[in-house]
């Protein structure tokens, strides 16, 4: 359990983060349960080429500390939290949750990574957890910045995701809502017409967590879970 386990628990982080949209949200959820509609499984991504080759030391859920540094992670804070349910919307517990990603210059710290911008030693760029359970997952990150494969082709600010739940494996990317560079990027494109289940959707930030970080929800649908 690192620091941030510690200071914030499961249930005061979920109020914090949650709010009045929140509930409105799990309100929804509810309702399609009790209508018996089925939740639309989570589109499998490519994995792309940066998933690390050694993972770090610490790969705890705070991925804006590293343990024995004392600086912290450049960049905007986000909270990424959300639920691993199956397609009948019933939570997976003891789902194993991966993230990796660039750092807020668009740079992984992957030695094949050709990105001429600047590495943040205080990132640590990749992070586990399993899920509690409600299913629920957290982490502290940073966003990560836009960067470019080719000439003409940025990817926008994504964020890739593993999940191992008791059943299905599932590869993904987590992208930014209200990203201009997301219409242009073919891998975005390639999720299809609903790309909905692809997007994490913004909750309002509370004073007492701080008005200049992101809140974002991201539920991820296995088949069977
Ligand atoms: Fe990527």
């Amino acid at each position: 359990m690192g620091e941030y386990e510690q200071s914030i628990s499961r249930r005061r982080l979920l109020e914090m983060t949650l709010g009045i949209s929140g509930l409105v949200m799990l309100g929804g959820i509810g309702t399609a349960l009790a209508q018996g509609l089925k939740r639309q499984v989570t589109p499998g991504v490519e994995k792309g080429p940066f998933y690390p080759l050694m993972k770090p030391l610490d790969k705890d859920a705070d991925l804006t500390i590293i343990a024995g540094h004392k600086g912290r992670a450049q960049g905007t804070i986000v909270h990424m939290t959300g639920r691993v349910l199956n397609e009948n919307g019933e939570p997976v517990r003891g789902a194993k949750v991966e993230i990796w990603q660039a750092n807020t210059y668009g740079r992984y710290s992957h030695p094949n990574d050709p990105n001429p911008a600047s590495l943040d030693p205080d990132f640590q760029g990749f992070g586990v957890q399993s899920t509690d359970a409600d299913g629920r997952y957290r982490f502290k990150t940073i966003k990560p910045g836009a960067y470019r494969v080719t000439p003409d082709w940025m990817r926008p600010p994504h964020i890739h995701v593993d999940v191992s739940g008791r059943r299905d494996h599932l590869v993904t990317q987590m992208f930014f809502p209200d990203e201009p560079l997301n219409e242009k990027d073919s891998i975005f494109h390639a999720i299809g017409p609903d790309k909905s289940s692809a997007l994490a959707k913004p909750l309002t930030p509370t004073e007492e967590i701080g008005t200049d970080v992101l809140l974002l929800v991201y539920d991820i649908v296995l088949a069977r879970g």
